[in-house]
């Protein structure tokens, strides 16, 4: 299991900080005593989780482009961190499909620059690259994916990501066979929670027409995928980059999703969000031609769970009831860094 103990005092760099699992990662880590810091891009959605919850108060924040190499390495050299959480990326299907190239520039040359500046800097001893269950080739079947099979995303993101696995598979057995650093990827599923402002997501879709008093439209309802807390792969993360900085026998590429009766299909994600909304919140059937993404997807996450005697804290239930609390904390004006800290201290010790 996670001891967030081991992170006190530790030097941690943040790829992504200033994005929605970045500031929740930094606010984690900030409370358990760590010194924090974080490179990326502003914000990509204004408003912001960073910047209304004020996360970059609890940390040291710099901002640059991941494509750039001097850029990120120039921060290494100042820090010198001693754990790296890579999340800096462009994670949008449908953006991808418009910039694919940005995509792929940001998604695996941003992957290649980090683990260059790793590699250089004699600092770092544990790195874990966050990639997404959209790595698999997905055959569209029922069964959930393993961490063996093919590497193939069919759309420019989910590609970029495999391919973002497959340069870390690189550096690992070229560069740091010597134990010196111990490299693990984490395939999540999608994450919902407070404070997610981003397009083209479900749960933004619904805050964003709830809060308007209008129905929610909803594009895949029947598309099944492993919904999750964002705190749920947020504490994989951290147990897996702790368990390998101790001992490198615990570097791998994990899947981490939810127990099987909590994938569930969009629409009836949608449909608990409102009944626990309430205030007459409502979902319309707008199943559209779009780009293609996938129908079904599901994780295997036998393998976190054998590991690390892992198992996820919250259901599908409790996920969405935090979610709205969060987000009716945000809409009435109230403190939402305490909310967030709330959260977080219920989850981690819960
Ligand atoms: N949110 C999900 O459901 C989900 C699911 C699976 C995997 N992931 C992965 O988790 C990570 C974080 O996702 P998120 O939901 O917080 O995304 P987000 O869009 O909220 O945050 C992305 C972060 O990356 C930074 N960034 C983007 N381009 C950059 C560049 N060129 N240089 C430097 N920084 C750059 C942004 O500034 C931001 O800080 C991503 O790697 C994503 O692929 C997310």
């Amino acid at each position: 299991m996670l001891n967030l103990n081991f992170y006190k005092n530790k030097k941690i760099l943040i790829t992504g900080h200033t994005g929605f699992k970045g500031a929740w990662l930094c606010e984690i880590l900030a409370s358990a005593g760590a010194h924090v810091y974080g490179f990326s891009l502003e914000p990509p959605t204004s408003p912001s989780l960073f910047n209304i919850a004020k996360v970059g108060d609890d940390m040291e924040s710099f901002l640059g482009d991941i494509r750039d190499f001097e850029q990120i390495s120039s921060i290494f050299k100042k820090v010198q961190p001693e754990i790296v959480f890579h999340l800096a990326a462009q994670p949008i299907v449908r953006e991808s499909y418009k910039n694919p190239v940005y995509t792929y520039e940001t998604n695996v040359m941003g992957t290649v620059n980090l683990l260059e500046c790793v590699r250089i800097n004699d600092c770092v001893k544990s790195v874990l690259n966050v990639t997404t269950d959209k790595v698999y080739e997905n055959k569209e079947w029922e069964w959930g994916y393993r961490e063996y099979e093919p590497l193939d995303g069919y759309d420019p993101y989910s590609n970029s990501k495999s391919c973002s696995e497959l340069v870390t598979h690189s550096y690992k057995k070229s560069f740091f066979l010597d134990g010196r650093v111990r490299i693990s990827t984490a395939r999540a599923g999608n994450v919902i929670g407070g404070g997610d402002f981003a397009d083209d997501r479900i749960i933004p879709d619904c805050v964003r027409a709830a809060a308007k008093g209008e129905p929610i439209v909803v594009r895949n309802p029947y598309s099944v995928r492993p919904y999750q807390h964002v705190l749920e792969p947020l504490y994989a993360y951290l147990m897996i980059a702790q368990r390998q900085y101790e001992d490198k026998a615990y570097e791998g590429y994990y899947n981490v999703g939810p127990d099987e009766t909590d994938c569930i299909a969009t629409g009836e994600l949608v449909g608990k969000f409102c009944d626990i909304y309430g205030e007459g919140a409502a979902w319309i059937n707008k199943c559209e031609e779009g780009p293609h993404e996938a129908n079904f997807l599901k994780l295997d996450c036998s393998k976190l769970k054998n590991v690390f005697s892992w198992k996820p804290h919250w259901n599908i239930d409790k996920a969405i009831e935090k979610t709205v609390e969060w987000t009716k904390c945000y809409l009435s004006g109230d403190d939402v860094s305490n909310c967030m800290k709330k959260q977080i201290k219920e989850f981690f010790i819960s």
